[in-house]
């Protein structure tokens, strides 16, 4: 291992320069995988756009039902149409999405905790291959708590995805967690995005920050932001908005579209700003003109 003492902190990102490797593949990283793994990431990242827009449900897994996800069965049908992946447990699709809808599942494949705790970063893998191969998921999602007490079993619990994946082409999608002991910072978001992607995932979740172009840039694979807790609507498209300028390949968000006053409009209007190139604002009024017509 490198000597930690003297290490000096990176600063040359060459944001302006795109990723390298692209090959004529349109996921970042991904140039060199195989068909399986391709095939995947297709399902998951438009190809016409290279980009993606998942709903995360997977709230329950630690918390119970929350907000706007009390009836999983009514909540999915009015927005899996409008979503490219969906994100959840196993329970959760397996009882309440319709295998009709084929849509590209990011399955949640770890747990450990409950928000009864005090300390929620011990997690491991919980999910198996033949679960993930079964339900056809086209990644599996793992929580890392970089930083935290937690760390050593979650990055076990990561490698371990990436072995299984790799056996049977099915990406890890490495989750960046924040404890309450993390801090939200760009030398953060650097560290933790980039171990990820080192340990070899396929896709990163993360949370935007500041000079979010040069977490994006240092990252050879592709980043998807996470929505966060619920701010006002014209707020978390601001988010998608910002995360997509500054170099994400989509967004994985919950709160900020199932709990808000119009979770179809706002679903659509994530899609706009992801796929469509709309700014905030645009996606805003059209946030706005679709409300005003489907709420009384
Ligand atoms: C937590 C997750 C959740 O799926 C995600 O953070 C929830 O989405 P949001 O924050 O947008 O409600 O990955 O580990």
């Amino acid at each position: 291992m490198a000597d930690n003492v003297g290490n000096k902190d990176a600063k040359n990102f060459a944001e302006d320069i795109p990723f390298a490797n692209e090959g004529s593949f349109h996921v970042k990283g991904a140039s060199n995988l195989d068909w399986g793994m391709k095939d995947r990431l297709s399902r998951i990242f438009n190809p016409k756009t290279g980009k993606t827009v998942m709903l995360a449900f997977d709230h329950g897994y630690f918390m119970g039902p929350t907000s706007g996800l009390e009836r999983l069965d009514l909540l999915i049908p009015k927005l899996a149409n409008d979503a490219d992946c969906l994100m959840g447990t196993r329970g959760a699709i397996r009882s309440s999405v319709p295998a009709t809808y084929n849509k590209a599942i990011a399955l949640r494949a770890s747990s450990g905790s409950s928000i009864l705790e005090d300390d929620l970063s011990h997690e491991s893998m919980v999910v198996d291959i033949e679960e993930a191969i079964k339900m056809n998921a086209s990644a599996m999602a793992i929580q890392t708590f970089i930083g935290a007490d937690g760390q050593k079993e979650t990055i076990e619990a990561v490698n371990q995805a990436v072995n299984l994946g790799s056996r049977y082409s099915i990406p890890t999608m490495g989750v960046v967690a924040v404890g309450k002991e993390m801090e939200r910072t760009t030398k953060f978001f650097l560290l933790a995005t980039r171990m990820l992607a080192e340990f070899g995932v396929q896709i990163v979740k993360t949370y935007y920050c500041e000079d979010f172009e040069k977490v994006a840039s240092a990252c050879p694979v592709p980043l998807v932001v996470a929505g966060g807790k619920k701010v006002p609507e014209k707020d978390a498209l601001t988010l998608a908005y910002r995360s997509i300028q500054g170099g994400a390949a989509g967004v994985d968000m919950g709160r900020n579209i199932f709990q808000s006053q119009n979770p179809e409009a706002m679903i659509q209007a994530v899609g706009k700003v992801v796929h469509e190139g709309f700014t905030d604002l645009e996606a805003y009024e059209f946030y706005l003109d679709v409300t005003n017509v489907t709420v009384s």
